[in-house]
């Protein structure tokens, strides 16, 4: 069985639906970056840090080459993991990546205050969460096997993922 594989912008609703296709599917999710910080005894934050971005990334891109060897899991990523093309390659060999497509709007909506994304903490959050953004999303669509529109209710953007994936498998 293939993993159904969960990505996209910050806040895009990845690790809450993740849990709810889990209690849907009954297959277990791993939270990349959940999994990144329990390995690492830190949290992302704590990691960028005392590693910069790119031992974050170090850890990510492992994190992917162990989890894409097994299926039969959803894996919930960060939203920077598939803009690395060795990480989509090894994900792709074991899984379906479903893109959570939300609008321009509405990360920024749901990103105004949270203080557990070090990419966000600074002053002109607004611009900042405005360009990676515009400069990512293509790179989502590109990855992606399936775009969902992740602005709707957790247990409907789960219900077309366990569809989509069922139809595809
Ligand atoms: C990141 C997103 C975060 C986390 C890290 C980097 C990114 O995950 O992996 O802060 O580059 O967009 P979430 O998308 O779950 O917030």
């Amino acid at each position: 069985m293939k993993n159904i594989i969960l990505c996209g912008f910050m806040g895009c609703g990845k690790t809450t639906v993740g849990k709810a296709l889990e209690q849907r599917t009954g297959m277990k999710n791993i939270d990349l970056d959940a999994y990144i910080e329990q390995k690492a005894g830190m949290t992302v934050s704590e990691i960028f840090a005392a590693h910069g971005e790119d031992g974050f990334r170090a850890m990510e891109r492992d994190a992917c080459a162990e989890l894409s060897a097994a299926g039969g899991y959803i894996l919930s990523l960060g939203g920077g993991t598939v803009l690395f093309e060795q990480n989509c390659a090894a994900l792709k060999q074991n899984g379906v990546i479903f893109l959570l497509d939300i609008s321009l709007d509405e990360a920024k909506r749901r990103l105004k205050d949270v203080t557990d994304r070090p990419l966000l903490m600074r002053p002109d959050r607004d611009e900042a969460v405005t360009a990676l953004y515009t400069a990512r999303r293509p790179a989502y669509q590109n990855a992606a096997d399936v775009i969902i529109d992740g602005e709707q209710t957790p247990d409907k953007v789960a219900a077309d993922i366990d569809n989509a994936f069922k139809a595809r498998c």
